[in-house]
């Protein structure tokens, strides 16, 4: 257990994970994911657990997993973009970092506003990528340093009002592509993406649906939370995979034997879903590159609450971070090493490895769009590994992946180098 604060606790126990992000546990998000917010709330931030629970009991709807697999040509349609992109330029450095960025955010694009923002297509930034990032640091600088950020907005210099007002504009995007959607579509247009589902989702037991507002705040919520979580851990896992050739040479096998006729290069998810060293190699980069690595904080109940053999006292922040669990020594063998073998049972997983294991969260806050991120994850790897051998770029060093945190995780370098050969057909 360590003080962060004199009103903060961090605990790297896995008796108290249970009782921190457990199904019934009494604890309410703690008051920083105000400023992660985009409001009015979504659920991301929403902080009273009834609310909470009604908006999450409507939103399982639309990420059933039926719902997610009628998805699954559009995610197809933009992983063949990436595809070409990464085609055309063979033996030459890309960074996929930015790429893996534009995907993510062209897949929650066709799924939650109705169309693709075109990041593959462009040689520019997406303005709502630049804006999510100022958002980002924004959020950092309010909740950490708020006379800072006090000091900020009385600024009159256009940058930093540009800066301070990336949420309003984020907002914007989620209700101009809302509208455009049902000009174009109609409310119930029967297209394969997920904002169809949030329009006509309907609750079992009897919850209002959502208001035209409520929904493009839960849509730019879900560009935001469906992004850089997404796009990170494609960085570092195919980081890992450059500097494993053999890994991949093994990858690819198991992936050929899944179905040696992949029409168009990318495979069907239902082919690739079940390969144990594909799902090993994800779950190896989500244990060692956790995209949100940091404390998710939450609030000890009125009354408080002993803990671990310690009382805490009520309206206390505690927290635990993946970054800590995924790295214990007495689940992990040489917890630094990126080793997809472990999760393949018969070689040394430990027990405690998955209740260790949190990258997507735990209990009634867990990540609502991990059956969604695995099939990006899963599609977008075998597409490539499929096809290419990846390797490092000189730029493309430990030093520049080194992380920064800002609650998501960015390599140091801001950019993350790599190389592909086009491998022959068997
Ligand atoms: C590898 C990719 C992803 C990772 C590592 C990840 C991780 C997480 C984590 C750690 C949380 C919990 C935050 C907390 O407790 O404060 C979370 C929540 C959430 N995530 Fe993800 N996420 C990923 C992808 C996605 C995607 C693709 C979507 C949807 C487009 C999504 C939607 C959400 C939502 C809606 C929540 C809030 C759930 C709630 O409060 O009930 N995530 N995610």
């Amino acid at each position: 257990m360590v003080r962060i604060g004199p009103n903060e606790i961090s605990f790297a126990n896995i008796e108290v994970v249970k009782d921190i992000y457990g199904q019934n546990t009494e604890f309410m998000k703690a008051p920083i994911y105000d400023t992660f917010s985009v409001p009015p709330l979504g659920i991301f931030s929403m902080r009273d657990k009834a609310t909470h629970s009604k908006r999450r009991r409507l939103l399982s709807h639309v990420f059933s997993q039926s719902n997610l697999l009628e998805t699954e040509p559009l995610v197809r349609e933009v992983i063949r973009r990436l595809v070409r992109r990464v085609g055309d330029s063979p033996e030459l450095p890309l960074d996929m970092l930015s790429l893996f960025r534009r995907a993510a955010f062209d897949i929650v694009g066709e799924l939650f506003l109705g169309q693709s923002f075109g990041g593959l297509d462009s040689t520019k930034q997406p303005d709502f990528l630049a804006d999510m990032e100022s958002f980002f640091i924004n959020s950092g600088i309010q909740g950490g340093y708020r006379w800072i950020h006090k000091f900020l907005e009385i600024l009159p210099v256009p940058a930093i009002r540009h800066f301070l007002t990336a949420r309003d504009r984020i907002i914007g995007y989620g209700r101009n592509a809302f509208e455009s959607y049902i000009d174009h579509y109609g409310r119930d247009s029967g297209r394969k993406d997920l904002l169809t589902k949030f329009i006509t989702v309907k609750s079992d037991v009897g919850d209002d649906p959502l208001s035209d507002q409520e929904i493009y705040t839960e849509i730019a919520n879900l560009v935001f939370a469906g992004t850089d979580t997404t796009s990170t851990t494609l960085t570092y896992l195919f980081w890992e995979l450059a500097k494993h050739p053999q890994l991949q040479a093994r990858l690819r096998g198991e992936l050929r034997s899944t179905n040696d006729s992949y029409s168009d290069g990318i495979p069907e998810f239902k082919d690739i879903q079940n390969c144990s060293l594909l799902d090993a190699c994800i779950n190896e980069a989500l244990r060692l590159h956790p995209a949100a690595p940091a404390s998710l904080q939450r609030e000890t109940p009125s009354g408080g609450k002993m803990m671990n053999g310690v009382f805490i006292p009520e309206k206390t922040v505690v927290s635990m971070q993946c970054y800590t669990t995924q790295r214990d020594p007495d689940a992990f063998n040489d917890p630094e090493a990126f080793t997809p073998e472990r999760w393949m049972t018969a070689n040394g997983s430990t027990p405690g490895m998955k209740a260790l294991f949190m990258p997507y969260s735990q209990g009634t806050r867990a990540c609502l769009g991990k059956n969604l991120a695995q099939m990006e994850l899963k599609l977008i790897t075998s597409s490539l590994i499929g096809m290419y051998d990846v390797r490092l770029a000189p730029a493309t060093t430990e030093e520049s992946m080194r992380t920064k945190d800002h609650f998501l995780v960015m390599p140091k370098g801001r950019q993350c180098n790599l190389i592909f050969s086009r491998v022959a057909k068997e």
